[in-house]
């Protein structure tokens, strides 16, 4: 039998142990939740209580630039690369994990337009099997179905794309999509992975296992919260003849152009309707990887020496200040670094 002794040793001697201070939880909470949703990260609340009130409230249209509001995509996606093994360049942040993974089984499918099936598991998440059902209807192809064990055997020339979650949201088996993936690329076939129970929980390198293409969200293990937009990935030999369904502004080559035929922006921004679900996540969360040299997310007219992007528990917090006297948005120097003259519990300078 496990005593409540014994789990309090082994968390002292938990080298992550620290981590829980990174995190804001309710006392006597034991949160084993964060496959649904990742609990709030220390800051995060004052973060955004900033951007409404300053880069919205204040800044209006200018934050668009001043506050980095448009690039926020680009960043966001530059943090999540690393932690997929993919370059930035094949990332995009965008809507939910559903409307990602309809632009990539679409874009996919198209790319074998000789095939009629695409390929899925019995254990998949029920939005993706609804989503590939979707998929199938509008191309006019078919959805087969199998037991999750039996994927790579149910793998032929007829399969277009093949499709799954990584990790079982009810169980934690995990498919082995190195071997999968080589299996599909045998016949033929691509692969659509859903990360949304991996990345931030288990290694994740897409470019090892020569995926084609992946999506995620990021309000489980990457904390985001309630809201966080998701993820797509599309592997950099696919870029010049993928093509998305969704078609938005910032997904254009030269989106404030405004031209009038589309012209993609090559790859997975290619899929970027609009940089909106970004900007009130604009302290975009990441706990873990603090003291790596982040910068501090632009905003307004931050004194570098005050604690603006400490924890919501800091005294004399930005957040409360900066609201009593309001201040005009501009734009810090590039690289400055986030620090606090007030003592704080944790917090991070990563947007
Ligand atoms: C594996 C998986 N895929 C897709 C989804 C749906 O995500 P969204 O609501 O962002 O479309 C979820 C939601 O929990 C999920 O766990």
């Amino acid at each position: 039998v496990v005593e409540r002794a014994d789990l309090a040793r082994s968390d002292a001697a938990d080298p992550l142990a620290s981590l829980r201070d990174r995190v804001e939880l309710p006392p006597d909470v034991v949160y084993l939740d964060g496959n649904s949703l990742g609990p709030l990260c220390v800051g995060v609340a004052a973060r955004v209580r900033l951007a409404v009130e300053h880069g919205w409230g204040e800044g209006l249209i200018r934050s668009w630039n001043d506050a980095g509001w448009a690039d926020l995509p680009r960043r966001a996606a530059e943090r999540i690369a690393p932690l997929i093994g993919a370059d930035a360049d094949e990332v995009a942040v965008t809507d939910s994990t559903s409307a990602d993974l309809f632009r990539l089984l679409v874009a996919m499918a198209r790319l074998r337009p000789d095939r009629r099936v695409l390929l899925t598991d019995d254990r998949n998440f029920p939005t993706d099997r609804y989503v590939a059902g979707g998929v199938a209807d509008l191309l006019g192809l078919e959805v087969r179905v199998v037991p999750a064990g039996d994927l790579a055997d149910a793998l032929d020339p007829s399969v277009a794309v093949v499709t799954a979650t990584e990790v079982d949201y009810r169980t934690g088996v995990r498919h082995d999509l190195a071997t999968l993936t080589g299996a599909a690329h045998d016949v033929g076939a691509l692969t659509v992975w859903d990360l949304s129970h991996s990345t931030g929980a288990v290694h994740v390198d897409l470019q090892a296992i020569d995926a084609d293409a992946a999506v995620g969200c990021t309000y489980k293990y990457l904390n985001g919260g309630p809201g966080a937009p998701a993820y797509l990935h599309v592997a950099r030999r696919h870029h010049a003849e993928v093509s998305t369904p969704v078609r938005g502004w910032f997904g254009h080559a030269e989106p404030f152009a405004f031209s009038d035929a589309y012209a993609p922006a090559p790859g997975p921004r290619g899929s970027t309707p609009g940089p909106r679900r970004c900007c009130h996540w604009s302290r975009w969360t990441r706990p873990w990887t603090r003291g790596t040299g982040s910068t501090c997310a632009p905003w307004p007219r931050v004194d570098v020496s005050s604690p603006t992007c400490s924890s919501a528990s800091s005294t004399g917090g930005s957040a409360g200040s900066a609201s009593r006297s309001p201040r005009p948005v501009t734009r810090p120097s590039a690289g400055r670094r986030c620090r606090s003259r007030t003592p704080r519990r944790t917090g991070s300078c990563v947007p």
